[in-house]
């Protein structure tokens, strides 16, 4: 079979990241993948982190067993609280079915899979709306399994702010009952969200056309530092009644990369039989994990579900939040006023308006690949930017490379 089987190009994240490593420039700098690093440009273990792993390791019974195929329950119960809340209706009814995934890309593959097999419309399988950009994995990961992709328009390049007025109509024309794909927060690559009364519009359109929102939320407690603010366009539209989905991830907010964290919750509009449906598709959603992972990873989901069962560490957890989302902040404030200092042609407002891990500068293709060539500067070539990689040593070395570009 291998005859048949062309050549792949190299994975754009994972290839920079690659070439970031064999870049022997003292200067190199990395703002590719998405993962926190520390103001010496170190990857950061929260504090908190090594607290819940002390715990579990000093547990005289710690074993390595199998999971259940559905996870730790201690874990996801929690998670499915910390995204929806603790006092929300769709848990005290009982309509939020929780698997444990393999972080986020797991948990958006599982609900992928789902839907591909039980959401159809008189037979055929639905259109999944990503907004224009996405996170590159949603396109190959909702195609892998064969449901048809289209794109909603998101990033305005003119104010590099949201084109609320593209999407919603997008929306409106989209088929009824399309699967919408929503970042939670933090969105990524554009560091753009919608406002508490945009996203209000957006469930107004998507109610009345039926829709069915798909929520990935990578990014919560990271956007704003405070994770209720960060879950407020999930609350807001699992109060709205809606039938949905979240995929989750704790890679981010707990710097739990490597060990790959993650849920997927389904949530049942509330009806009178609303727990007998979430009963059935929990039993369908255990048959499709057991079939692709057979059960999930135990070590992450032990250290999340240490932090988020006991109050003290959560409280921790949450200043070990604003520590990171401080430190990008402050990497915002520092670059645009560096540019603005220098006067580098265009506007750099966006910097600071954008939020989350992730700014997307409106720097070329062409200024990507001068950056990367002229001073071994390692990003997207959309020109998204991961604020992590700036530290107080390497900011003006970015800015004037930046300028230097713009300038041609
Ligand atoms: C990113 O976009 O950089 C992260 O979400 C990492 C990944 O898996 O792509």
């Amino acid at each position: 079979p291998a005859e048949a089987v062309p050549q792949a190009p190299e994975d754009p994240l994972f290839g920079l990241m690659r070439a970031y490593k064999a870049d022997e420039s003292p200067n190199k700098v990395d703002l590719g993948i998405g993962a926190y690093r520390d103001n010496n440009g170190k990857p950061w273990v929260l504090p908190v982190v090594k607290k819940a792993d002390d715990v579990i390791r000093s547990d005289p019974d710690l074993n390595h067993e199998y999971l259940p195929i559905a996870g730790l329950a201690s874990f996801t119960s929690k998670a499915a609280e910390l995204s929806l809340g603790a006092s929300s209706a769709a848990l005290a009814e009982k309509r939020v079915a929780s698997v444990q995934t393999i972080s986020g890309t797991g948990a958006v593959h599982l609900g992928a899979l789902f839907l591909a097999k039980f959401y159809k419309v008189d037979g055929a399988n639905r259109t999944v709306y990503v907004s224009n950009p996405t996170w590159a994995n949603h396109n190959q990961i909702f195609t892998n399994v064969g449901l048809p992709i289209a794109t909603y328009p998101y990033f305005d390049k003119q104010t590099k702010g949201l084109d609320i007025q593209g999407m919603l109509k997008a929306l409106a024309d989209a088929p009824e009952r399309s699967i919408v794909l929503l970042h939670a927060c933090a969105h990524n690559p554009t560091g753009v969200d919608p406002s508490p009364e945009q996203w209000r519009d957006i469930a107004e359109v998507m109610k009345a056309k039926k829709h069915f929102p798909f929520f990935d939320t990578a990014y919560q407690g990271f956007a704003s530092g405070d994770l209720d603010r960060d879950a407020g366009a999930i609350r807001y539209f699992v109060e709205q009644g809606f039938e949905l989905v979240i995929a989750q991830s704790f890679s981010k907010n707990l710097g739990l990369y490597g060990e790959r964290a993650g849920a997927f919750h389904y949530v049942a509009a509330p009806a009178s039989d609303a727990t007998a449906t979430t009963t059935r598709v929990a039993s369908q959603l255990a048959i499709l994990q057991r079939s692709e992972i057979s059960n999930p990873p135990i070590y992450g989901a032990k250290v999340a579900s240490t932090v988020l069962n006991d109050p003290a560490l959560f409280a921790e957890w949450q200043e070990n939040l604003r520590t990171m989302s401080g430190r990008i902040i402050a990497m915002r404030e520092a670059l645009r006023s560096k540019l603005e200092e220098y006067g580098t042609p265009g506007t750099w407002n966006h910097i600071t308006d954008q939020i989350g891990m992730f700014s997307f500068t409106g720097l070329s293709e062409a200024q990507v690949a001068k950056l990367r060539s002229d001073f071994h500067v390692y990003m997207t070539k959309n020109g998204r930017i991961s604020m992590a990689g700036l530290n107080t040593s390497n900011i003006e070395y970015f800015a004037k490379a930046v300028d230097s570009v713009v300038r041609g």
